[in-house]
């Protein structure tokens, strides 16, 4: 730090007080200089859970570097990541970012950013193998009601879950200069709710709505440039698949916003689906439901999911997928072609961690379950066994359900 304000702050004269407040002045000014905490923090993936850790933070345009320190809880040494930052468009803020690798599966790490106060972070790597009980939670449409997206996170925390997927439509604001802010808003909300009971970060797994996207449907990633420039992954081309260990892989697709279904990406989901036959897990997460709860079956997206990646979800075995965009809560039955089936497909949804809630149809006849509520689904794979729970923001139990393995 600079000396100069340092001296400044140490004002025992006897001149006048209009002298002192000037010091004063300077002092606060000094102050409020230093950067002493991230203006937000989250980590997500890039590459496996079990030996990798993203970090994300944000800081005001300044500070450029981008430094960690980190260790296994209970090692004496630190040791030293760097990575890189850029600006964040539209903001004084630049998002900074640091992949720490090559780290012990299953394993409490702590670290702190250089630069940034001593706070010390703490976050657990994901296990190799299935050994045990794995719980990770999914849900969509987050903060478009701040104070629901506050209690709902807060039950999800609680729930002790390794990570959270977030299925898009995160803090509404368009992609517009205008609507940025509520990004802020996101993240002060999340780091002050999404912590495990043990005080460890929670990561997140990033999949892409349309309120990240300049009216809602864009051409390419650019048109998405605050959601793009905040995560690790996905990354250009605007999908991916995050593979955990040997026993779990997300397939993170885009329907429509940034990236179209039709084409490229329906190219590359037959074969990641196809190179990972025999995964026992294997679950695609997107925005738009093939199988809405709310808005028209026959939307032009719900119904291009039908036709390009149903198909492909059922010839390779994919038997749950997570969907969302509809703000209510739905499971459908075991789906195959459209019809009710005992090796079909469950399609879990439909987005509504802290929106405005809306009634599905019920009459639909695909739908098992469906209610206005606000909920996040809990998902505790147990070696082949995947177990759901559905939590609402009040902490209720409103669904429980197994679905086989493939
Ligand atoms: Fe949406």
């Amino acid at each position: 730090m600079n000396s100069t304000p340092t001296a400044a702050c140490s004002p025992f004269d006897s001149r006048a007080i209009r002298v002192l407040g000037v010091v004063f002045a300077l002092c606060s000014a000094a102050a409020s200089a230093v950067v002493a905490a991230p203006l937000a923090l989250y980590l997500t993936w890039q590459n496996d859970p079990a030996t990798t850790q993203v970090v994300h933070w944000h800081t005001d345009a300044s500070a450029a570097d981008s430094l960690i320190e980190y260790r296994a809880v209970g090692d004496t040494r630190w040791l030293a990541a760097t990575g890189w930052s850029r600006p964040w468009p539209d903001t004084p803020r630049r998002v900074h970012m640091v992949e720490l690798r090559g780290l012990s599966p299953g394993t409490d790490h702590e670290f702190r950013l250089v630069g940034l106060g001593e706070t010390i972070e703490r976050f657990r790597t994901l296990p190799a193998t299935l050994d045990a009980p794995l719980r990770f939670a999914v849900g969509g449409d987050l903060m478009g009601r701040r104070a629901a997206f506050e209690q709902m996170s807060r039950v999800v925390a609680g729930r002790d879950p390794a990570f959270a997927v977030v299925g898009g439509d995160w803090a509404y604001a368009d992609g517009l200069p205008e609507k940025v802010h509520r990004w802020f808003d996101l993240w002060d909300v999340w780091n002050q709710t999404m912590r495990a009971p043990d005080g460890r970060l929670i990561p997140l797994v990033a999949a892409i709505g349309n309120h990240e996207v300049r009216g809602g449907r864009g051409a390419s990633t650019r048109d998405a440039p605050y959601y793009y420039r905040q995560f690790a992954f996905p990354a250009e081309p605007g999908y991916g698949v995050l593979d955990f260990g040997d026993y779990l892989s997300l397939v993170i697709l885009d329907t429509d916003h940034a990236t179209r279904i039709v084409g490229a990406q329906t190219t590359w989901l037959a074969q990641q689906l196809s190179a990972r036959a025999g995964r026992p897990h294997v679950f695609p997460v997107y925005h738009v439901p093939a199988y809405p709860s709310v808005r028209p079956f026959e939307g032009r997206a719900s119904a291009a999911v039908r036709e390009h990646w149903v198909p492909l979800f059922e010839r390779h075995g994919v038997r749950l997928a997570f969907e969302h965009h509809d703000h209510a809560y739905k499971r459908t039955h075991p789906l195959r072609a459209g019809e009710s089936s005992a090796d079909g497909i469950v399609y879990v949804g439909d987005g509504a961690w802290g929106v405005g809630l809306r009634e599905p149809d019920l009459a639909r006849p695909y739908l098992a379950r469906a209610a206005a509520r606000h909920h996040v689904v809990l998902v505790t794979l147990d070696g082949p066994r995947r177990l759901l729970e559905v939590v609402t923001k009040e902490g209720d139990v409103i669904d429980t359900f197994s679905v086989p393995a493939d």
